[in-house]
Parts: structure tokens; C-alpha cells; sequence
């Protein structure tokens, strides 16, 4: 069997948790590959919500196994209260719930070490969610990294107190910031002492057998293409790879056992945090699109910037990821739009192109905008594509035909099933 891929096609939050929540059934295994508690991946049906930040999207699915894959960096701290939350909704995850061993871990110091780093950059902050994910990554391609099968080993506690004592002295080069370091310390230990409760496996081994024993996969991205390390809009990035290829380096799969690749992007755009957004809207429009689909993060429930969808954006994460069906979530927020602008191209140094240029971040860049028709009535009893309103297939034809990659789903609302599933 293969393992199909759902990520993000912009800038994150474009609704990766709905829909692996929506697919999960048609799998026996879910498995998150990159990022930490950075993402905010929110799910509702039976009128209750959640928002997962490490686990799996497929939690709630009676028999679904979840996995967190090595490509992850865990907070034990994050990860209990979001246990705990399983348990005061009585899920039971215990026999489910898998962590691979090679999944670094993020310590409280990393937290206090972005913190600071952000502090320290000032005006340019790439205003990171402060999880401690750019500086675990960077101990993991330092080579110096605490891992979350290290918990079993008996020399543990001295490695933690040597990566802390690395991490104090790191602090010294950077502007004093506030950070309880010994109340994070006490959580994160009772973190770890979860940890060593929960079902930890060989990953690689794990996912590689069941895929030999014909079991489903989907992998579970978490922030968008943009936000790719080596491919997006750098320095302002995470610091892991978003796109298919982390899918292999993050669960230990080959590039061959890649299946379906599932790219979700909002009929909008939105970013949170800085670096360049081409096609934003600074205006009355943007705050009105923030308004309609409650652009406010999930995970630091910052403001997020709002701007018509871009094509040529688009085009280029669906050539990294290698696409095979799109899914176009929060059509419902355009309802109240008479005409909703698209961008076709990019205008940089006064030459036109659809193509992303090398730095996005120059000034001297804009972007083409087409207006197409809107539909202006609520699609909240839609349930098929042939309910939509002429106006809302020609949005949907448009994106297709721009990216030449056939629209699978289109997401009406935040329940799990306000979803237009077209078929064949
Ligand atoms: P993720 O990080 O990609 O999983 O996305 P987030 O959960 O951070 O942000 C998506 C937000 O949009 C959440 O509040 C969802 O409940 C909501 N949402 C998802 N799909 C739709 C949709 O089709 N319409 C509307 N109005 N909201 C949606
Ligand atoms: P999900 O999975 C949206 C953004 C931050 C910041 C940059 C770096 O919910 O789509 P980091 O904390 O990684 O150092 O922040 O990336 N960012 C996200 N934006 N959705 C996310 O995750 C994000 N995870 C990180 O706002 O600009
Ligand atoms: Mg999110």
C-alpha cells in the first residue's frame, strides 16, 4: 500500500485538521511527519471543538491508529495538556496513540532560547509562535539533539542538565527576556514522565511494516509549502520541511511509496506572523475576509493577514509537492463577496511573470489581480457540487484549470461535514 500525503498549499491554516479528521476513516493509520506545537490543526463535529497541536488529526476516529512521526519535535509539556484534554472527552487513545522513538524532544530551554532570539532580532522577528521549534531543529542538524527514545536511557537527566547548561550559556549572547524556567522545567518533567507511559516505536519499522501488511497510511502535514524551510518565503519559514518530500524524511518512507498527494488551500489566502504576503489586502476588504472566516490563529490566536488566493503561489507548491487533488477550503467566507479578486502574476522589476522570483521579500513586486464574478447567496445548504451557484463552479473551474489539477473537495464550513465531496 501507499501512504497519501494531506499539507498545506500556502502559508498554513488552510484546514489540514477538518480534513484528515474527514478522511481518517478511509485509513487504518494516521501519521503526523513534521513540526511541533507550532500548528494548531482544529477539528469539529457533534458540536464540540479541538484543536490539536501534536497529535494526529485522526485521534477521534474510533480504532485509528495515530502515530507521531520522527520528522516531529514534541513537547512533553504540550503534549500532557493535550492528553488531558483527550481524557476529560473520555477518548480513548492509550492502545492507539504511538510516538516514534527518533522524535526530538523540545526542552523548556529551547522555549526560553526563541523567545529571546525573537527578542533580539527586533523589527525583523520572523514572528515565530515561540514552541522552541527553531532552536530544536537547529540542535537537531547540530547534532546535539535530546530524542524522545532517550527517555528509556539511564544516563537521561545528566544529558538534559548538559543541553541546559549548553542552551544558559546561549542565552548570555542574547537580550534578557522573562521566562519561569523552573516552573517550565516542572511541567516538562511531568511531561516526561507521561512520555515514558506511552506506547513509543521503532517509526520507521512501524510505518514500513504496515504498509507491508497492506495497511492504509495518510501522512499528516502541519503548516503550508510557504513555510518550507528550503522552499519558502525564507527567513521567514519554519524551520522543517512542509512539503511531500518531509513526508519520506519524517516517517522513514521511500519516495516511491508516495501515493495520492492532497494540497489544501483556502479559496483566500491568509499568513500569520511576518515575511512577505504579494497578494495581501491592506484594506477594508482584508479586514472584512479576517471578519467572515475568523482568521485568528489557533494557536496564539494572533490576527492573521488576509489576501485574495494566488495562483502563481499556488502553482509552485503544487510542483514541490507534486499534487494530485486539491481541496479548496472556507468557500462559505466568500458568500458575501460581490466580485473576488485572484492573482495571476507576478510583477517584479516591471516584468511580468508567473513564476515565484528568488526574493519575495524585495520590494519591488506586486502582483497581477483578476476580479471574478462572485456569487453573493450562503452556500451553507450545499452539499453537491451541482448545488453550487454558476459563479461558485467558475471559481472552482478557474483554480483547476490555472493549476491544471482536479478540485476533489470543497470545504463549506468548519463541521466535519461541510464538505462537497465531487466524485470520480
Ligand atoms: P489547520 O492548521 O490547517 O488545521 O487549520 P486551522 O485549524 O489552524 O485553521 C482553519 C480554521 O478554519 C479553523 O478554525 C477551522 O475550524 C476553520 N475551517 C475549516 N474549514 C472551514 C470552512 O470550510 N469554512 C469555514 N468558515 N471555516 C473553516
Ligand atoms: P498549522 O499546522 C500558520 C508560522 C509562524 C511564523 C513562522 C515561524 O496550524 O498550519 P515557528 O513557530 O515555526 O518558529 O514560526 O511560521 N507558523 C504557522 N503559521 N500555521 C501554522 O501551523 C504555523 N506554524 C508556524 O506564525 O510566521
Ligand atoms: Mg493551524
Amino acid at each position: 500500500m501507499k501512504v497519501d500525503v494531506v499539507l498545506g498549499l500556502q502559508w498554513g491554516d488552510e484546514g489540514k485538521g477538518k480534513i484528515v479528521d474527514y478522511l481518517a476513516p478511509n485509513y487504518d493509520i494516521v501519521a503526523r511527519f513534521q513540526g511541533g506545537p507550532n500548528a494548531g490543526h482544529t477539528l469539529k463535529f457533534d458540536g464540540k471543538k479541538f484543536v490539536l497541536h501534536t497529535i494526529p488529526s485522526g485521534i477521534f476516529r474510533p480504532d485509528l491508529i495515530n502515530l507521531i512521526g520522527s520528522g516531529v519535535v514534541i513537547d512533553p509539556t504540550t503534549l500532557r495538556r493535550e492528553l488531558e484534554e483527550l481524557d476529560a472527552a473520555k477518548v480513548d487513545y492509550k492502545d492507539r496513540l504511538f510516538i516514534a522513538r527518533k522524535a526530538n524532544l523540545i526542552l523548556p530551554t529551547h522555549r526560553y532560547l526563541d523567545k529571546a532570539s525573537e527578542a533580539a532580532k527586533g523589527k525583523a522577528k520572523i514572528g515565530s509562535t515561540l514552541r522552541g521549534i527553531g532552536p530544536t531543529y537547529m540542535d537537531k542538524t547540530g547534532r546535539n539533539a535530546l530524542r524522545v527514545g532517550d527517555v528509556e536511557q539511564e544516563d537521561f537527566l545528566a544529558r538534559y542538565a548538559k543541553l541546559r547548561e549548553k542552551h544558559l550559556d546561549l542565552l548570555k549572547i542574547y537580550p534578557k527576556v522573562e521566562f519561569d524556567l523552573a516552573a517550565a522545567e516542572q511541567e516538562w518533567m511531568n511531561g516526561i514522565e507521561l512520555l515514558r507511559t506511552l506506547q513509543l516505536v521503532d517509526g520507521e519499522y512501524y510505518i514500513n511494516k504496515a504498509l507491508a501488511d497492506d495497511k492504509k497510511v495518510l501522512a499528516e502535514g502541519a503548516q503550508g509549502s510557504m513555510l518550507d524551510i528550503d522552499f519558502g518565503t525564507y527567513p521567514f519559514v519554519t524551520s522543517s520541511n512542509t512539503i511531500t518530500a518531509g513526508a519520506c524524511t519524517g516517517l522513514g518512507i521511500a519516495p516511491s511509496k508516495i501515493g495520492e498527494v492532497i494540497g489544501i488551500t483556502k479559496a483566500y489566502c491568509t499568513r500569520v506572523g511576518s515575511g512577505p504576503f504579494p497578494s495581501e489586502l491592506l484594506d477594508e476588504t482584508g479586514d472584512f475576509l479576517r471578519k467572515e472566516g475568523q482568521e485568528f490563529g489557533a494557536t496564539t490566536g494572533r490576527p492573521r493577514r488576509c489576501g485574495w488566493i494566488d495562483l502563481p503561489q499556488l502553482q509552485y507548491t503544487c510542483m514541490l509537492n507534486g499534487v494530485t487533488q486539491l481541496v479548496v477550503t472556507k468557500m462559505d467566507v466568500l458568500d458575501k463577496f460581490e466580485s473576488i479578486g485572484a492573482a495571476t502574476r507576478y510583477i517584479h522589476k516591471g516584468n511580468e511573470s508567473s513564476e515565484l522570483p528568488y526574493d519575495i521579500c524585495e520590494k519591488d513586486l506586486d502582483t497581477k489581480i483578476i476580479m471574478l464574478r462572485g456569487w453573493s447567496e450562503s452556500l451553507d445548504t450545499v452539499t453537491t457540487y451541482e448545488q453550487l451557484p454558476e459563479a461558485a463552479q467558475d471559481y472552482i473551474n478557474n483554480i483547476q484549470e490555472y493549476l491544471s489539477i482536479p478540485v476533489s473537495m470543497i470545504s463549506t464550513g468548519p463541521e466535519r461535514h461541510k464538505l462537497i465531496v465531487r466524485k470520480g
